[in-house]
């Protein structure tokens, strides 16, 4: 096909560390108390395309706010950063990226995009539709764990631009989140940028709404890690016998999604020769989602060896678009 050459295809995982990987975090997942699960197991591919229908739900504000924001300033970015390298980080189907990707044609030099996920088959649909609309672009897709593997990113000559959208880096916990982005930032050379996507604090009725959504699409994503656990590593959870809650816990500044059982049940993971007992009511915390202050994000970046360049955001203050830059 024409254009195939451009698209190159890396996968930092070691196909033989994967299930031993999953198995160690399910297994450690279920049985702490509380139980918990990894949020990188809801992308499988089912999972990758609930996430996408979640970003189009009237509730879901983050994707539409984030989406105008990066629309208004795409001229502006591309011109004064020039990158040669777009790198980013969690991808996913690369929409919003898309519309930066747009205007960087006119811009010296070549022109790389890099998507780098956990999901083989997400990178391989952008990378197809994207060579396809701009025949001056390479891409070069990376399937890995955005907490393992940054170190072996190929280093870039020319100029970089990390993205990380969608407030994924939301989804970690503080101290996965300073961990992340001390590995984030010897990936910046001088004149390099790394624009990360925000959620911010505000009214909490907003907030809860986007994980509830009356359609019960994000109900259906949070029970679809019980899928995966089932299929990777022939469990036997019923997804019906378990109901979707997810709250703002204003403490942390946080929602907490959580999967809870709607009655005592059994479940047995074979893989793991694990044999789980579950009363009724009890939960098993799938996901947290972090908002944010600028203040708390100057700081974060600081802790990290970064600092904030400049800060855009909507006009009701829903979410931000945070420039980063090394020190
Ligand atoms: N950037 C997109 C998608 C956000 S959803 C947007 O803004 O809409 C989070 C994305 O990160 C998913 O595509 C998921 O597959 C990916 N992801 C989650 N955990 C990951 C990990 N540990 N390493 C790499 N990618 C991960
Ligand atoms: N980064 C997204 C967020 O925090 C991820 C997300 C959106 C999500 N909706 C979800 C994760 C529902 C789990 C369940 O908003």
């Amino acid at each position: 096909m024409a254009g195939q050459n451009r698209i190159r295809i890396e996968v930092f995982f070691n196909e033989e560390d994967v299930l031993p990987q999953m198995e160690s975090d399910v297994r450690r997942g279920l049985t702490s108390n509380p139980k918990f699960l990894l949020p990188k197991y809801f992308y499988d591919n089912a999972g990758s395309l609930l996430f996408e229908k979640i970003t189009t739900l009237p509730e879901y504000y983050l994707t539409r706010t984030e989406t105008r924001l990066i629309s208004g300033l795409s001229d502006s970015l591309i011109s004064t950063i020039h990158p040669t390298e777009i790198l980013e980080l969690g991808a996913g189907s690369s929409t919003k990226t898309l519309l930066l990707i747009n205007k960087w044609e006119n811009s010296p030099g070549e022109k790389i995009y890099l998507p780098f996920d956990v999901n083989l088959s997400m990178i391989e649909v952008a990378a197809k539709e994207l060579i396809t609309m701009h025949p001056w672009l390479w891409v070069h897709g990376i399937v890995g764990d955005f907490e393992r593997h940054l170190h072996e990113i190929p280093i870039c000559n020319g100029t970089r631009l990390i993205l990380f959208l969608g407030s994924t880096i939301g989804n970690f916990t503080p101290d996965e989140r300073i961990n992340f982005l001390k590995k984030v930032s010897p990936l910046l050379k001088d004149n390099d940028r790394f624009l990360i996507g925000l959620d911010l604090v505000k009214d909490v009725q907003e907030i809860e709404a986007a994980y509830n959504d009356n359609q019960g699409v994000t109900e259906a994503f949070n029970k679809n890690i019980l899928n995966v656990i089932n299929q990777n590593l022939h469990g036997n959870f019923q997804p019906d016998l378990f109901g979707h809650s997810a709250f703002f816990n204003p403490n942390e500044q946080r929602i907490e999604m959580h999967l809870i059982a709607s009655e005592k049940q059994q479940i047995q993971i074979q893989k793991l020769n694990l044999s789980l007992e579950m009363n009724q009511g009890e939960s098993i915390w799938t996901e947290s989602s972090h908002k944010f202050t600028q203040t708390q994000v100057e700081e974060m970046l600081s802790d990290s060896g970064m600092k904030l360049v400049d800060w855009f955001q909507d006009e009701e203050a829903k979410f931000a678009l945070a420039l980063a830059g090394s020190r």
